[in-house]
């Protein structure tokens, strides 16, 4: 799937750091995925090692020194003034740049992946240009969450948010996360090495597509993130009787599958009641034959929300509707929660930035970049923990993600090229050193803005 169209095939390779390099890199990496026909990569499977090993490289040719952490991310670091360094170098606080490597079954080839590569093209613009802080590019390794159903754990390991209670979720096929860790190569008592400390960063700036229809809609190339929306994720477990299919009247029957599809569609109606998002994506039934009535019904859940209080408050409806289904048609029904995140505000300097390079890169004055927020999820809900947060938004066709129609017009994303470039140059331009910004807060204490955390 990563063959370009005949017209397309290029003799010579596109320089580094030019809008073809990253569309290209961006082809490449399909082809480090666990099926022919499309693509998937995973968190600790062979082809996140592959895509690592790739990705290292084109840090490298930035002119960054790499890393593999202890969580399995990728990372690359040059100092301020330029020159190579080891990631994670204790010295200069870094501006982090990136997103996630990993996919979603029958993926895109820019969810994640685009950040990833715009990051290392802005790093080699800027490879000679002096900065007020070290400059580092991550690949985060497992945003999806789909293999072992928590997402952000690559950023949670850097964030120093790994919860132990997670080593012994298992994937599809039993394979516990402590498991996948040692067959990876890495040691799960090293895990915390990974987490970095927020005295090391100075923010964290992402690049993504939008995996929406605003911008399109609005015919506008970029935008700048808000707020990312907090999210929830639960397993659903309906469990009824599996009797058979010929000798078992209906006023005898306790069908899971009939219960958690009234579920379904109930939770469905619930959530157009509100502006929050909820979807069903996968069911399992048991025993799964075709003459057995299915006695178990697992259904996952994803729950997103503007705020936490307008999520929280479907998921208490979504609840209550389970119970009720199932004391209707006599199953049971029971919820394991297996993600939590809280909506993520986007730091106000990382957002005035993100808008002065949009507004550079597109001839508009900053204030009129939209500013959107996002539904759906990134790295930087985790990271937020540990650093400002920033997110600059690209158009995708249709607003389609997830799918592997996802498209971005090579122009846009070279304007984001130009826009992210200049956000870094805008965060250089304002830096103020951590010993400043300790004693102008020791004069004059932060106050609480509605809708942004206190640092
Ligand atoms: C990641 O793409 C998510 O929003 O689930
Ligand atoms: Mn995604
Ligand atoms: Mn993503």
């Amino acid at each position: 799937m990563s063959d370009l169209p005949a017209t397309e095939i290029r003799t010579t390779a596109p320089e580094i750091g030019t809008t073809e390099w990253v569309m290209d890199r961006c082809d490449d990496l399909t082809r480090h995925s666990s099926r022919p026909d499309a693509l998937e990569r995973v968190y600790l499977s062979p082809e996140h090692s592959a895509g690592n090993t790739a990705v290292q490289a084109w840090m490298r040719d930035a002119g960054l020194d790499t890393e593999t952490d202890a969580a399995g991310n990728i990372w690359g670091r040059r100092a301020a003034d330029g020159t190579p360094q080891r990631p994670a170098t204790r010295g200069e606080p870094a501006l982090v740049l990136g997103s996630h490597l990993d996919t979603v079954p029958d993926a895109g080839r820019y969810d994640g992946m685009l950040g990833v590569v715009l990051a290392i093209a802005v790093a080699h613009r800027l490879r000679d240009t002096p900065l007020p802080f070290a400059l580092e590019v991550v690949g985060f390794s497992a945003e999806e969450g789909t293999r072992f159903g928590k997402a952000l754990l690559g950023s949670c390991a850097t964030s120093g948010q790994w919860d132990p209670a997670w080593w012994e979720t298992a994937d599809a096929d039993g394979v516990t996360l402590r498991e996948a860790f040692v067959r990876f190569g890495l040691v799960p008592e090293r895990v915390g090495d990974a987490a970095r400390d927020p005295a090391d960063l100075v923010g964290y700036l992402e690049a993504h597509i939008e995996q929406g229809p605003v911008l399109e809609a609005r015919d506008l190339p970029l935008g700048y993130v808000t707020t990312i929306a907090g999210a929830r994720r639960f397993v659903l477990t309906v469990t009824g009787e599996a009797r058979h299919a010929g000798g078992t009247p209906f006023s005898r029957r306790k069908d899971a599958l009939v219960a958690a599809a009234h579920l379904v569609t109930r939770i469905e109606e619930l959530a157009k009641a509100t502006d929050s998002l909820a979807t069903v994506g996968d069911i399992r039934v048991q025993p799964g034959a075709v003459n057995v009535i299915p006695g178990r019904a697992e259904l996952t859940l994803d729950l997103r929300g503007r705020t936490d209080a307008g999520r929280d408050e479907l998921w208490e409806q979504i609840a209550a509707a389970g119970r009720d289904i199932a004391q209707e048609r006599g199953v049971t029904f029971e919820f394991a929660e297996t993600h939590r995140a809280p909506s993520t505000a986007c730091a106000d300097r990382m957002k005035a930035a993100v808008a002065t390079g949009v507004a550079e890169a597109t001839g508009t004055s900053p204030d009129d970049v939209l500013g959107l927020w996002s539904p759906a999820g990134h790295d930087g809900m985790a990271m937020d923990a540990v650093t400002d947060v920033g997110m600059l938004f690209l158009r995708c066709r249709d607003g389609i993600s997830h799918h592997p129609d996802e498209h971005v017009e090579p122009e846009d994303v070279g304007a984001a090229l130009d826009a992210y470039t200049a956000a870094v140059l805008e965060l250089a331009r304002v830096h103020v050193p951590a010993p400043l910004v300790a004693l102008r807060q020791a004069q004059d204490p932060p106050v609480e803005t509605p809708g942004e955390k206190a640092r």
